[in-house]
């Protein structure tokens, strides 16, 4: 089937599983080339980024430690204005190469936010891995490394991206329907 329903919308298919496996294989070669001698630390952003995670790791072949974090959607205020916090984390960071995985970069807020949070704690070398890429919607400018897919600025779930929660198990992506 080609459209779905999640909750109260339509989506039709845009990115096959085939076509994600392969883009995520390919990033998983670069990084098993660029970063072979600096034991990484690959902090997956939950809950968006499970199943691009999983895939990915399991295309990793270089000594790799795997571990997952939050960005509260509790929204304190500090002087640059509100704020997203980084939760979870339980190990020292300090001088670690980190790749940071994530299912979508939107406006780049939340990366915007992970990236300070991980520097004040001392991480060294940080590299972003992110399935999806919104270039269009950007407002903050966040240096992405690793891109599976950049696509236009429409709504899309699937293969761990949710619409109200729902969604993350499908093995496809897929955009909202007009
Ligand atoms: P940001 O705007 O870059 O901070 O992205 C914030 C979060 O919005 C992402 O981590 C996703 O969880 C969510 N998001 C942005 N665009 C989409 C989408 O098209 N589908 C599902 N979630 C999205
Ligand atoms: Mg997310």
């Amino acid at each position: 089937m080609d459209k779905i329903q999640v909750k109260d919308k339509q989506f039709k298919i845009s990115i096959h599983e085939k076509e994600i496996l392969d883009a995520v294989q390919k990033i998983a070669n670069r990084i098993n080339t660029e970063l072979s001698d600096k034991q990484p630390l690959f902090l997956g952003v939950l809950n968006g980024s499970f199943m691009f995670m999983s895939d990915l790791m399991k295309r990793i072949n270089i000594p790799a430690e795997i571990s997952f974090v939050k960005m509260s959607s509790y929204e304190g205020m500090s002087t640059t204005g509100k704020i997203k916090k980084l939760i979870g984390l339980n190990q020292d960071i300090k001088g670690r190469t980190i790749v940071v995985v994530e299912d979508i970069v939107d406006t780049g807020f939340t990366m915007m936010n992970m990236i300070a949070q991980l520097k004040e704690l001392g991480a060294g070398d940080i590299k972003i891995a992110t399935l999806v890429s919104k270039p269009e919607a950007r407002k903050h400018e966040v240096p992405l490394d690793y891109i599976a897919f950049e696509i236009p600025n429409r709504f899309i779930v699937g293969y761990g991206l949710d619409y109200d929660g729902f969604g993350r198990n499908l093995p496809h992506i897929y955009t909202l329907c007009d």
